[in-house]
């Protein structure tokens, strides 16, 4: 992790708590169990919700076969002016995930990608976001993801059973099925889960 990133996210945590939902960057611990197993043929994409200073997006480019099969959708644009210099080579849009459908749309429009979408890396909190906020992103979702396709977010250890974390968990549950849960990842402040969804088949 880059130095200054920890000051720089708590900054922008006390400026937008809930949708910034974290005191601190995730680690690289969490950062690989994130893309753990993830295997991108040449024309997949992996969309990325939330990069925020980049953990996950660092773990993604480790297993893209290229830079242009990465889109990334931030909305704080402090964060993507820092992703954006920090990873020139990917495709960073300053926006919402509650359209990433769409920005999908626009950028295969801009770059001829023509590829899958494989997989939808998220680190946005969920369970702190305002619940038309959570529904918009879930609705694009299920527009985004084709048969197959999975999608990965994290909850912390600590906050698992909480009713909002257990709520989004039964709001995907409704609409992707089981959840696959990884052991807790002890080397990240709080630990954490990686929760996976698969999208159905068609
Ligand atoms: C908990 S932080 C995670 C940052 C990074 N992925 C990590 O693990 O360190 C959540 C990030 O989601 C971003 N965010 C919140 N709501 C968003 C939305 N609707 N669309 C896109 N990004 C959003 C925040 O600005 C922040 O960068």
């Amino acid at each position: 992790m880059a130095k200054g990133d920890h000051a720089r996210f708590l900054k922008t945590f006390l400026k937008n708590p809930s949708s910034t939902g974290a005191v601190a960057p995730s680690s690289e611990a969490l950062s690989k169990a994130m893309v753990r197993g993830i295997e991108m043929g040449g024309e997949d994409l992996v969309v990325e919700f939330g990069p925020g200073t980049g953990p996950f997006t660092k773990a993604i480019q480790e297993i893209l076969p290229s830079p242009e099969q990465y889109l990334g959708i931030e909305r704080d644009p402090e964060f993507v002016s820092l992703l954006r210099a920090r990873f020139p080579d990917l495709a960073l849009i300053e926006g919402s995930a509650e359209e990433a459908h769409l920005h999908v749309e626009t950028h295969r429009s801009d770059t001829g990608h023509t590829g899958r979408v494989k997989a939808v890396i998220s680190g946005l909190p969920f369970a702190s976001l305002p619940d038309p906020v959570q529904k918009g992103i879930l609705q694009s979702l299920l527009d985004l993801l084709p048969a197959g396709a999975e999608f990965r977010t994290f909850q912390y250890v600590h906050a698992y059973g909480l009713p909002k974390a257990v709520r989004f968990r039964k709001r995907m549950r409704e609409i992707f099925g089981p959840v696959t849960v990884s052991g807790p990842i002890f080397w990240n402040l709080p630990p954490a889960l990686v929760l996976t969804w698969s999208a159905g088949t068609d």
